[in-house]
């Protein structure tokens, strides 16, 4: 029996070991340090360049990258969710040539300042979006900016047509409801909502995130689609057409697709409006009381971009003044604080800044971020290019020489592969 249990734990070893070993490889043997009072983990320690990851990423793609790139890569292993700027000029220490950073840190002219003078050549946002950095302090110092584009795309879609749903159909009441122990039987009147079903979506930004979440709603629920983007997106446009063609068809009410000079007319036609554009000065409280007022008593509006597009103050009191109004939030104005009276809102449902949280756009994100840094490290021309998959899915041994996405190669002047 004991010779048994022996045999059974050594083959079970041996298969963890099977499986593992790749990971541990491309890991190159992590071990733990301490740099100047922050604990980290470290990976190929004998990389000649040294690469500091300011969180834990998903998957081992992304090292790989590095690692091909001849860096050392140093993960930050502080306890504090945010950190602050002192931390991580700690991290970066007086020799770092490169970072991945995350949305919640403040990228100016400090850190900027305190990468250049310990040598640093490349930052990696570990996002799409990049209204943490201020790309002009890096630009001045002569570091390229990376971004994760092209893999958030469905998954952010998803979450916002979740919010959608979860707000016209009331499902986190009826859960929070459920678990309080409060359904007695069925009644006609409970949790009653709204159908999306011919309704109409509205859309602020048509960009490739709005567009496969208008996708979904115009798909999935035969809505209309009306959107406010200063740039048509004719794509789409002619996607809805056809589909609406499709529908007549065979004989069903078809949609329509409605490109509108001003914000305010998606406000005051759509039953939904959902908000995908980016946060810069022109759409900061783009969404106020004013704006609010215009939409219709009980539509749902959905927030899967950045807080400050909505003056959540403003939302609260529009809310709370229309209980058959609702929304649908992964952002928010003061993240990770909610304006008062927010969480007491059933009309409101919160997630905290999901939007992008699948396994293969979380590790897709990883991935392009490293080979941004890798890419510019190595002296690679930047890819720029909307197709971003090759970096994410063909084997090691044929992903394009490039960086992924740098915002401020024009600015830097950096080659493209292009013009390569
Ligand atoms: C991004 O990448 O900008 C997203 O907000 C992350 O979820």
């Amino acid at each position: 029996m004991a010779l048994a249990r022996a045999l059974l734990a050594a083959v079970s070893s041996v298969a963890r070991h099977s499986e593992s070993k790749i990971s541990i490889a491309q890991r190159g043997f992590a071990s733990s340090t301490i740099v100047n009072g922050v604990p980290v983990e470290v990976h190929n320690d004998s990389g000649s360049k040294r690469v500091v990851v300011t969180k834990s990423l998903p998957g081992d793609r992304w090292l790989q990258y590095l690692v091909n790139a001849d860096c050392r890569v140093e993960v930050c292993k502080h306890p504090d969710i945010i950190l602050s700027n002192a931390t991580i000029k700690q991290l970066l220490g007086t020799k770092c040539d490169g970072v991945i950073g995350q949305l919640t840190e403040d990228w100016g002219a400090e850190l900027f300042e305190a990468l250049r003078q310990a040598g640093g050549k490349a930052y990696s946002n570990y996002a799409v979006g990049y209204n943490n950095v201020k790309v002009e302090e890096a630009t001045k110092r002569g570091i390229p900016v990376g971004n994760t584009p092209g893999v958030l795309t469905e998954t952010t879609a998803e979450l916002a047509a979740a919010l959608t749903l979860a707000a016209a159909r009331r499902v986190v009441e009826a859960d929070v409801f459920m678990r309080a122990g409060h359904y007695k039987g069925w009644l006609p009147t409970l949790f009653v909502g709204q159908l999306l079903q011919n309704k109409t979506v509205g859309i602020i930004g048509a960009g490739r995130i709005g567009a496969a979440y208008a996708r979904m709603m115009v798909e999935g629920h035969k809505m209309n689609l009306v959107y406010y983007d200063p740039y048509p997106n004719k794509q789409l446009e002619e996607y809805i057409r056809l589909y609406g063609e499709l529908l007549r068809h065979r004989g069903e009410p078809p949609v329509a697709v409605r490109r509108v000079e001003t914000m305010e007319e998606v406000l005051q036609e759509a039953d939904v409006v959902s908000l995908h554009c980016n946060l810069d000065a022109s759409t900061r409280h783009l969404i106020n009381s004013k704006r609010l007022a215009m939409m219709k008593k009980d539509a749902v509006l959905v927030n899967a971009a950045r807080g400050p597009c909505i003056d959540e103050a403003a939302l609260v009191a529009h809310l709370k003044a229309n209980p058959d109004f609702r929304c649908g939030l992964d952002v928010f104005e003061d993240e990770p604080a909610m304006k008062p009276g927010l969480a007491d809102c059933p009309n409101a449902v919160i997630v905290p800044h999901i939007a992008s949280a699948s396994m293969w756009t979380r590790s897709g994100m990883a991935t392009l971020a490293a080979a941004n840094v890798a890419g510019v490290l190595s002296g690679y021309p930047v890819w720029n290019k909307v197709d971003i998959l090759p970096f994410v899915e063909k084997p090691m041994s044929s992903v394009p020489q490039a960086a992924p996405s740098i915002v401020n190669a024009k600015e830097l002047g950096l080659k493209l592969v292009a013009d390569a």
